[in-house]
């Protein structure tokens, strides 16, 4: 079931039909599904039903909304985090502090203070400097950080270059081949405890066997540095699971990702921890917008909405496809291009795409925008910061208010030097 779907010629958000929310909070807005956000936190979560111990932390970079994040707190999530700021937010939405995985390639110093200071339930170690500075940081402290070291398994994850993270030339975790040293080393390192292994190969991916690659990889990993006297409690398989953009895509399923994990891992008496994102949150969102032209152009025509590529980035950085649906559809189509109004021709969401029939103040969404979409957000061209809602049933929320390009122009000033 879909928590999107079109009743009586309108689209709705649960029980809430859009155009009140357009109505009562303008557009663009993007527009969250408490029910589709449980329902998908639920579906991860019993895909893994034959992992015995397990540790679900959501990876908030996708989405760090404060309701979404409660939302998914009140279901048992922890978090992965890869910033101080990150960090914070977690503990904000009423994630307990050990239920916290602090990732990222380029953690400071004072976020590992931070994190320890917040008592953080496991760091993911980098690089061995990375390692080294977090356990001078932890003995300062009088204390131990619980830790683990992400590999890099050279794999080829078959998704887009910009979010493959697993292949020996991406700049994340330490190469596998090296990674018995290091982990030696650091495992000797007072203010460590070494416990187990990170991997993370990227996102949206669309077929299970680079997974199940990189965590045989793993699982040999482990292993060896249990046949070299290390003890190894805790390993963390990242996120990475696709989801559907388009209706005829069928990327695996939790359950037939938690199934071949539930094998693969069989003999590792671990706890086993994953860092979803997008599977959670990317079907549990539109980005609401109105038609503000319909222009004329070479071959087709443009429809010009009020969102553009500063609220949605992925279109543009990625060629990423996101459904363009209207709100209320009529059954007729066109073909069109669907752009923003930002001044750069990267600004399209779509070209020459057959879609529904649209015309200038209709209403329209681009579907699977919850994950990676209001968190990517900018203010280019000195546009507004976006707005989030949050639907619960017959009620909802402004999660994140619009924030004015005045406001954002009241945080500058010209020096007096300047004359
Ligand atoms: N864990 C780590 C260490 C990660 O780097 C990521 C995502 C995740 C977990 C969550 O991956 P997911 O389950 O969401 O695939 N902005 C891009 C996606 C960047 C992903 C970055 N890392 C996009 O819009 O497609």
């Amino acid at each position: 079931m879909n928590h999107f779907d079109i009743r009586d010629g309108v689209m709705h958000a649960e029980d809430i039909p859009l155009p009140r929310i357009a109505e009562d909070i303008g557009t663009p807005v993007y527009v969250y599904s408490r029910r589709a956000l449980e329902r998908h936190a639920q579906a991860f979560r019993d895909g893994l039903k034959d992992v015995p111990k397990k540790h679900l932390a959501f990876a908030i970079k996708c989405n760090p909304n404060l309701g979404v994040l409660r939302v998914l707190a009140r279901q048992g999530y922890g978090a992965d985090v890869v910033s101080g700021g990150e960090l914070e937010r977690a503990l904000a939405a009423g994630m307990a502090a050990e239920d916290v995985v602090f990732s990222g390639v380029g953690k400071t110093r004072a976020e590992l203070a931070q994190g320890l200071d917040r008592g953080i339930g496991q760091f993911n170690i980098e690089h061995e400097p990375e390692g080294v500075a977090l356990a001078e940081i932890a003995l300062r402290k009088e204390m131990t950080a619980p830790a683990v070291l992400r590999v890099n398994p050279d794999v080829d994850a078959g998704t887009h270059a910009k979010i493959s993270t697993g292949k020996a030339e991406n700049k994340f975790g330490v190469g596998i081949d090296v990674a018995p040293e290091i982990f030696g080393r650091l495992a000797a390192l007072p203010g460590l405890n070494m416990r187990g292994i990170a991997v993370h190969i990227g996102s949206q991916l669309t077929s299970l066997d680079p997974l199940e690659a990189a965590f045989e990889r793993v699982g040999q990993l482990v292993a060896d540095l249990r046949a070299a006297g290390h003890s190894i409690t805790h390993v963390d398989l990242g996120g990475g699971l696709g989801v559907p953009y388009k209706a005829e895509d069928n990327p695996p399923s939790p359950a037939e990702y938690g199934a071949m994990v539930a094998r693969v891992t069989k003999e590792w008496d671990v706890t086993l921890m994953f860092e979803p994102g997008r599977v959670i949150a990317g079907n549990t969102g539109v980005l609401l917008t109105e038609v503000l032209w319909v222009k004329p152009g070479a071959a087709n025509p443009f429809v010009i909405v009020d969102a553009a590529m500063n609220d949605l980035a992925r279109p543009a950085l990625y060629d990423a496809y996101h459904d363009f649906v209207s709100v209320t559809p009529t059954g007729e189509t066109m073909t069109a291009s669907i752009v923003g109004p930002v001044c750069e021709t990267g600004d399209t969401f779509a070209r020459d795409r057959v879609t529904d029939k649209v015309m200038p103040g209709d209403l329209a969404v681009f579907r699977t925008a919850g994950a990676y979409g209001a968190t990517m957000a900018s203010t280019y061209n000195s546009r507004s910061l976006v707005p989030e809602v949050l639907v619960d049933g017959d009620r909802y929320a402004v999660v994140a208010d619009r924030i004015a390009a005045g406001t954002i122009m009241a945080a500058e000033r010209v020096p007096d030097w300047i004359d």
